[in-house]
């Protein structure tokens, strides 16, 4: 077990802070703070996206071209709790202490990652149940048509690794985090608590892309949100990558969008969670174990049916 309980904030250097702004805005995240050199936006629970321009040499080493995440902020329970990780990992690692005041170290795949007790919240907020056929979970109640959504939690991150081995070493062995579900020698799925949700953290590794960001996933209340919620960004302009769909692979729903700030981003909800009985499973990786089903291009804003793309540009069915 790692004392880590999620991420707290997800710092981007991008080319574009207008343009960064205004998808953020879309995607649904509460302005924090802005100004010429950071804009802040947070989720429902508190944690954080930040922008700031990729130029700025007070951000870290980026770990490829372009807009992408700079630092990964993972948040601990308690300043106990932050005590004791930092501890545990201080002979293993090099930590040094930023400005302000936070222990920093670099993975095995050259990301700063910083932690800190965790400023997040309990958001309050609940999902809608589902009717199944042996238990009417919803009584008296329709299921909501969602305007947009409301992001409640940064939930994970997906990096491009080269070296998936040194990974397993960094996050596992060093760091404590526990597999959930892997593709040998391509992909690991691991979270930072013994109990919670499918993952917070994927890595992968494939032969056409060495280092990189993937995406940055956020985890909404129900799947009803994450249908509402991209049709509305779609409406705005933005472009799907994938989505709607579902993974076999911890059971979500999932729309995928391409994003200004670098990669991806992810609307998820209906994720599996785990606890210290489950066994980690091993997958091909084959299209049919990452998506059941996927909508190519997404689906209209203003027709609300999907939009038709060539097969041709069908993404690369991996995660
Ligand atoms: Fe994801």
């Amino acid at each position: 077990m790692s004392g880590l309980t999620g991420i707290d904030r997800v710092v981007y250097g991008v080319e574009d802070m207008a343009r960064c702004r205004q998808f953020f805005s879309d995607w649904g995240l509460s302005l924090v703070s802005e100004s010429a050199g950071e804009i802040v936006f947070e989720t429902l629970e508190k944690s954080q996206i930040v922008l700031r321009p990729a130029d700025d040499e007070s951000l870290p080493p980026a770990i490829e071209t372009g807009s992408t995440v700079r630092e990964v902020v993972w948040g601990a329970a308690s300043q106990t709790d932050l005590d004791a990780f930092l501890s545990r990992i201080a002979s293993k690692v090099t930590l040094t202490e930023g400005a302000d005041g936070l222990q920093r170290t670099t993975d095995s795949n050259g990301l700063t990652i910083a932690f800190q007790v965790s400023q997040r919240v309990d958001s309050g907020v609940k999902g809608t149940p589902t009717n199944t056929v042996d238990k009417a979970n919803r009584i008296d109640q329709a299921a909501p048509v969602y305007p947009h959504a409301e992001p409640v939690r940064i939930a994970h991150v997906v990096f491009f690794v080269p070296d998936l081995e040194a990974a397993r070493q960094f996050y596992v062995d060093t760091l404590g985090f526990n597999i959930t579900d892997e593709y040998p020698g391509r992909g690991l799925f691991l979270r930072c608590v013994e109990e919670g949700t499918h993952h917070n953290l994927f890595l992968l590794q494939t032969p056409d892309k060495k280092r990189g960001l993937n995406h940055v996933s956020f985890q909404l209340r129900d799947i009803y949100e994450v249908t509402g919620g991209g049709i509305h960004v779609s409406k705005q302009g933005w472009e799907t990558q994938l989505g709607p769909g579902r993974h076999p692979i911890s059971s979500a729903f999932f729309w995928y969008f391409f994003c200004p700030a670098g990669a991806l981003v992810e609307y998820y909800s209906d994720e599996d969670y785990f606890t210290a009985d489950w066994q980690a499973r091993q997958h091909e990786p084959v299209p049919e174990n990452y998506a059941e089903w996927a909508i190519v291009g997404g689906i209209s804003g203003d027709t609300r049916r999907q939009k038709y793309r060539e097969e041709s540009d069908l993404p690369p069915l991996k995660k």
